[in-house]
């Protein structure tokens, strides 16, 4: 297996509650993915990349996740190459290959990791970069954000979405997030506090807006093809844990001659499309 760092394993974060398993939630989340799902995410990657096709495009797709995105391009028409550190992940996306591209050699995916400096070089250059709420989990998001930048060809895009800093709230969520990766009472212990409150709290929200409840469970799915209980375990559990402002990403890349192409913020996500300077 690939090393993250030089020492430290997949399986050793996760056993020292360092590391959320992604991929096993993937896992069940690709128990509901269907064609609309992975059409609303194809639409969200022409929204954000602001073309029709990847007709002739080389796309990869660093920390690939449950690979809804991967496939996404691929059915855009991209040569793809997908890669994650955490082993169940990049079952999820051989598994999204095997529905829908199966023997497809466009299409490759690996075990490696977004702080593999050597193994990132490695990999060439790509039209389109892509990691989506990746670089923040790595342990080390600068390095991260730097390896990001290797394989992405002059005139190329990069598209990264990085969890925003709010601060003392960014804080909070660090000691929620290791409570849950503590072991099983930890995870019981903050699932049943939020489940509840999450529930309770957009109930509350669309009765006091006369909405259907059951609406906002169904639309979600209107955000990147994504299941609301997949994504409320994600962010609970999601360690390791960094944050960036808008501000810290568009000098960091601007240093390395990247212009911003697109952006959409929100209070706990920042999403941006970067595209490299020719010179
Ligand atoms: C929140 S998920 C995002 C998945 C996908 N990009 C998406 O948009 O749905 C984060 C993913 O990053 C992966 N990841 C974490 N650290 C990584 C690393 N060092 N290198 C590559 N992938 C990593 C996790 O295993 C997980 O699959």
């Amino acid at each position: 297996m690939k090393t993250n760092t030089d020492s430290i394993t997949y399986n050793d974060s996760v056993n020292s509650g360092e590391r959320f398993e992604f991929g096993k939630n993937w896992k069940s989340f690709l128990k509901t993915l269907n064609d609309e799902r992975i059409e609303v995410a194809i639409q969200s990657l022409k929204d954000m990349l602001e073309v029709d096709s990847l007709e002739g495009k080389s796309f990869l797709d660093i920390g690939s996740g449950s690979g809804l995105f991967s496939l996404a391009a691929k059915k855009m028409g991209a040569k793809v190459h997908s890669l994650d550190f955490d082993p169940n992940s990049v079952g999820c996306t051989k598994e999204l290959k095997n529905r829908f591209f199966k023997n497809d050699p466009n299409w490759t995916i690996e075990e490696g990791s977004a702080l593999d400096t050597k193994y990132i070089s490695s990999l060439g250059f790509f039209d389109i970069v892509y990691s989506w709420g990746v670089l923040h989990h790595t342990g080390n998001m600068y390095l991260a954000l730097d390896n990001a930048d290797l394989p992405v060809k002059n005139g190329g895009l990069l598209f990264i979405a990085i969890y925003n800093d709010q601060g003392k709230r960014s804080k909070l969520w660090t000691r929620i997030k290791k409570t849950y990766c503590s072991g099983f009472l930890g995870k019981m212990f903050i699932l049943s506090i939020f489940l509840p409150y999450y529930l309770t709290r957009g109930l509350v929200e669309d009765l006091l807006r006369f909405r259907n409840p059951y609406k906002r469970y169904r639309d979600y799915k209107k955000q990147r093809g994504m299941q609301m209980i997949y994504d409320w375990y994600d962010w609970l559990g999601g360690l390791p844990f960094e944050v960036a402002s808008v501000k810290q990403l568009f000098h960091f890349y601007q240093k390395k001659k990247y212009i911003l192409q697109n952006i959409i913020t929100g209070p706990g996500m920042n999403q941006l499309v970067f595209k490299k300077n020719m010179n």
